[in-house]
């Protein structure tokens, strides 16, 4: 049996019963709980989606994801410390709504954000940029999911963290390669699966990836322990 992976956490995972699409029901989330148990996970970030335009506030959004994370727990109480987030899209002027900040990983000033697909409006790079300013640590999503120059624009102009879905440093392509290189030069804060349901074989290739960046994974490790050290876990509901 090979040995298990210290201290890994995956910081991307929709994973929360009808917080989103990405488990349905409470079963799918309760069958994706067992696969992170599995998978030796010892954190996972639960990060629904947040559409600006499709919720009708934070409020309602954070009350429905808390309630899915207590009736989990109270469903699945075994298994990796569970931290509750949101996967925010960037759209212009995002940095205006109110209550954006509580989208943070609870107890933390940690927003994780995706880009739209797709090409990035000016707008959104500089609601981005003000979004970097106001007080929380953007922490951008998937960064393997966007084009590498849009990504150097980042690098250079914005003090951001970024999160990869590991499976993207798996393989011999120009990116892959690339982000490889990412991970081991220490760029890259978390990994994460982007977890939507729960295909027995989800964490195969997350696990694979890790292993593949070898030292840089416990670069990551370390990383994420840090930006988790001060977040607070759900817990499950109270009966
Ligand atoms: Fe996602």
């Amino acid at each position: 049996m090979r040995r298990a992976l210290e201290g890994l956490v995956d910081f991307h995972a929709h994973c929360l019963p009808g917080a989103d699409h990405g488990a349905p029901s409470l079963s799918v989330a309760v069958a994706q709980r067992r696969l992170m148990k599995e998978a030796g996970l010892s954190a996972v970030v639960a990060t629904p989606h947040f559409y600006s335009h499709k919720e009708v506030s934070v409020d309602a959004f954070l009350t429905r994801r808390d309630g899915a994370a207590a009736a989990l727990l109270s469903a699945a109480p075994e298994g990796p410390a569970l931290y509750l987030g949101a996967e925010v899209l960037v759209t212009p002027g995002l940095d205006e709504m109110e209550g954006l900040s509580r989208l943070c990983i609870k107890g933390t000033d940690i927003l994780l954000l995706e880009m739209p697909l797709g090409g990035w409006s000016r707008e959104c790079v500089r609601t981005l940029e003000r979004i970097a300013k106001m007080g929380v640590t953007p922490l951008l999503a998937h960064i393997d999911r966007y084009p590498i120059t849009d990504l150097e624009y980042l690098f250079e102009s914005s003090r951001l963290l970024y999160q990869i879905n590991a499976v993207a440093i798996l393989g011999l392509s120009y990116r892959a390669r690339y982000f490889r290189h990412m991970v081991r030069a220490e760029a890259v804060a978390a990994f994460g699966s982007d977890l939507h349901g729960a295909h027995p074989a989800a964490y195969r290739a997350f696990l694979r990836a890790v292993r593949r960046a070898r030292a840089g994974a416990l670069t990551v490790a370390a990383h994420s322990a840090e930006l988790l050290s001060r977040a607070i876990p759900a817990t499950p509901s109270e009966e």
